[in-house]
């Protein structure tokens, strides 16, 4: 069984994170979530503890196949938002270092990772089109944690969306939506101002957020609400980026 699977993993991503992320959601906690989250029934929320504060935006620039892209996804992006979902409004826009071409009015486009690295960005922004934002995440953190990604993207979808199936998702990927999708991420990436420099690019409220931050410290320091308990916990962390 696929989550069987997972499990270890989750918690062994927990581990990566350090001591601070481990003390702020133990495993079982984090075992709890995962079970409670899969055939995409929503994930318990923590209460909001003052909603009119506006959520932190967090939008993830990143292309499928830069180890940084998935290590800032899968160590940092999802446990943050394991452990403060209720003050995140996280946007993905699958396209990073890649180039589009108008080629006789048909676009094209050239990945940094060659060839699948397009085809796995077209894939995650059919995923993002298709299914509910929060299915949509999860789905695509589940498919960027394992090292064949095509190949999991079956297994991926039976956990959080099982009501879709990937050939919905792979002819939308190969197909004109595909396209589309890839050209409004393409523009939404060359609109960025400053410009990307690498990738994963992280803009937090409209701002670059920089090698040095830290997400989850950053995320409750821009939160303007009363602070969820985990924000009391300090945490360090250095990335790995993908230069163009
Ligand atoms: C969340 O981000 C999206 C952009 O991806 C934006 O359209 C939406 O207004 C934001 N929601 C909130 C509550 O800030
Ligand atoms: C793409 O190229 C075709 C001709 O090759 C042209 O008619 C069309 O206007 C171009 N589209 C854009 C958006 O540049
Ligand atoms: C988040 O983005 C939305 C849409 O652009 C904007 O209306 C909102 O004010 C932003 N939130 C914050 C906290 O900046
Ligand atoms: C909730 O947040 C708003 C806006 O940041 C603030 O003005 C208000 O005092 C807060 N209310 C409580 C109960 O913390």
């Amino acid at each position: 069984m696929v989550l069987a699977r997972l499990l270890p993993f989750l918690a062994l991503l927990l581990l990566l994170q350090g001591p601070a992320a481990a003390r702020a959601s133990p495993p079982r906690a984090l075992h709890e979530v995962a079970t409670t989250c899969k055939a995409g029934i929503l994930c318990p929320r923590a209460p909001i503890k003052n909603s009119s504060a506006l959520p932190v935006n967090v939008s993830l620039y990143y292309e499928s196949l830069c180890g940084g892209c998935r290590g800032f996804l899968v160590r940092e992006l999802f446990p943050t938002w394991l452990m403060v979902q209720e003050i995140l409004n996280i946007t993905l826009v699958p396209y990073g270092n890649a180039q589009e071409q108008n080629v006789s009015g048909k676009w094209e486009f050239t990945c940094q990772h060659g060839e699948r690295e397009c085809l796995l960005n077209k894939v995650e922004a059919c995923l993002l089109d298709k299914l509910e934002k929060t299915t949509a995440f999860l789905t695509i953190v589940c498919m960027e944690e394992m090292d064949d990604m095509e190949k999991n993207l079956k297994p991926c979808l039976q956990i959080y969306a099982p009501e879709v199936s990937s050939d919905t998702i792979t002819e939308c990927a190969m197909g004109d939506r595909g396209t589309q999708l890839m050209h409004v991420n393409a523009q939404l990436t060359d609109a960025l101002q400053p410009p990307h420099k690498y990738v994963p690019w992280v803009v937090v409220n409209g701002k670059p957020m920089s090698e040095q931050d830290e997400l989850l410290s950053l995320v409750c320091h821009l939160y303007q609400g009363e602070k969820p308990d985990v924000c009391q916990i300090g945490t360090r962390s250095q990335r790995e980026v993908c230069f163009q």
